[in-house]
């Protein structure tokens, strides 16, 4: 059974660029299945750091194969960016490497201004996204009204397509009181992109069931995060993709039957960027001790946005909720070191909402920003763990709270990390 699935167990940001890193070492192919150039994933090898957005963290790993999974939306431009900056490091990502789903959708001019739009209109609401033109693409597509990737391979279809989608565009933006793009100059750019992309562009799903047949062991790199997810986050304030497992089959296209490992990624401690509930979050000195100065690239800032991030103490009640919905095998704990020097810790284990104590989070958003955490306190260490290689070596008190993770999850906790570089992992299991 030979597909891994990867998925974020939080609000995004749990390090899962790292984790498929890791696991790649024994994989073949590599395949991002769902949301865009919203992602930001910061993997670093040796004394290099790579910040990937779009193209799977598999890249860096030479003979593997990277796939772009139908459930992904593409910015041409950006993806051509990324792509040039990846050869510029010496980086192979030839169409032999990196394949895009004809079935994929793409993100025009359009969508990225209706994104900024539709912030700026919902005003104190607004959901904090990325900009990135993702919400929009999506309503296209399930609103049926969506350009497939395969069209690029089309160049006079795909110019009239996307001037088209901008002149429609900017009727809904004159009507709402914003500036209108200049179709033909924002277009000019998409097109020359498509061009080069052209060789990158097959059926992946036929691709991947031809592999997972032939026997090869096929990661599938989540984006986003669990909390995110359109149909289990905390909606509306969420992506507009599924970022969950169930995300990985329809958004590559193969059946669960292959599946043999689900692996859960989070944080020790949670983390959110945007707007919307986060009922462990910290402020003050707590905060920052946990969100770091910013000096280093693993500190909580955006890798996408640049944005600090919102910190808070772990959040059980939503690592309980996302190890079921995905059917977590394991979890992969990431940035344990960040906790020394913590004189306790507090992880919630349910939320109180109305006096009603809840093991799970409540699926409106007029309940969940009622939800008070209610706290577990576990005792702090002191010391610096980030040179620790075994788990015997860690301090008793750390790895008292990595087992209380599991057991509130019921699931088992497979690694560890102890700082961003490949060898600050530690198998637990
Ligand atoms: P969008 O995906 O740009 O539409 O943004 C919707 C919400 O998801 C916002 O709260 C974003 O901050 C959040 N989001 C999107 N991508 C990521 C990510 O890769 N990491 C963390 N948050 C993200």
């Amino acid at each position: 059974m030979p597909a891994t699935i990867i998925v974020g167990a939080q609000w995004g940001d749990e390090g899962k660029g790292g984790v498929t890193d890791r696991l790649t070492a024994n994989a073949d192919v590599v395949a991002r299945f769902a949301g865009g150039d919203n992602a930001g994933h910061t993997v670093a090898v040796d004394d290099k750091v790579y910040k990937l957005h779009l193209v799977p963290s598999g890249i860096l790993y030479d003979g593997v194969a990277c796939v772009l999974g139908n459930g992904t939306v593409i910015n041409p431009v950006n993806m051509l960016k990324e792509i040039d900056e990846l050869v510029e490091q010496g980086i192979d990502v030839s169409p032999t490497r990196l394949m895009i789903s004809t079935r994929a959708h793409i993100i025009t001019p359009a969508h990225i201004a209706l994104d900024r739009a539709s912030e700026k209109a919902r005003g104190e609401g607004a959901i904090g996204t990325t900009l990135r033109g993702i919400g929009p693409a999506y309503l296209d597509k399930t609103g049926r009204q969506g350009i497939r990737a395969g069209l690029m391979l089309d160049d006079e279809e795909f110019a009239d397509t996307v001037h088209n989608a901008i002149e429609q565009a900017n009727q809904t933006l004159t009507a709402q009181g914003f500036d209108p793009l200049d179709a033909q100059a924002t277009a000019e750019a998409y097109i020359t992109a498509a061009k080069r992309l052209q060789p990158y562009l097959t059926e992946t799903a036929v691709y991947i069931n031809d592999q997972l047949r032939d026997g090869a062991r096929v990661l599938c790199e989540g984006a986003q995060g669990t909390m995110l997810d359109i149909d289990h986050g905390d909606y509306p304030f969420v992506t507009s993709s599924s970022p969950t497992a169930g995300g990985a089959l329809t958004g590559l296209g193969f059946g669960p039957l292959y599946v043999d490992r689900v692996v859960g990624v989070a944080k020790c401690f949670a983390t959110r960027v945007g707007s919307g509930p986060m009922p462990t979050e910290l402020d003050g000195e707590l905060a920052n001790r946990l969100r770091g100065s910013g000096e280093r690239f693993w500190d909580e800032f955006g890798t996408t946005t640049g944005r600090p991030r919102r910190c808070g103490w772990l959040d059980g009640v939503i690592l309980r909720y996302s190890s079921q919905v995905s059917g977590f095998t394991e979890l992969f704990l990431t940035k344990l070191d960040v906790l020394s020097g913590f004189e306790e810790l507090k992880i919630a284990v349910a939320y109180e909402v109305d006096g009603q104590q809840v093991s799970y989070p409540p699926s409106t958003i007029h309940d969940l920003q009622r939800a008070k955490p209610v706290y577990e306190t576990l005792p702090g260490w002191q010391e610096d763990i980030s040179a620790v290689r075994s788990p015997d070596d860690l301090p008793q008190a750390a790895r008292d709270y990595v087992q209380r993770i599991g057991e509130i999850c019921d699931t088992l906790v497979g690694a560890v990390s102890v700082g961003p570089k490949r060898e600050q992992v530690i198998p637990l299991a």
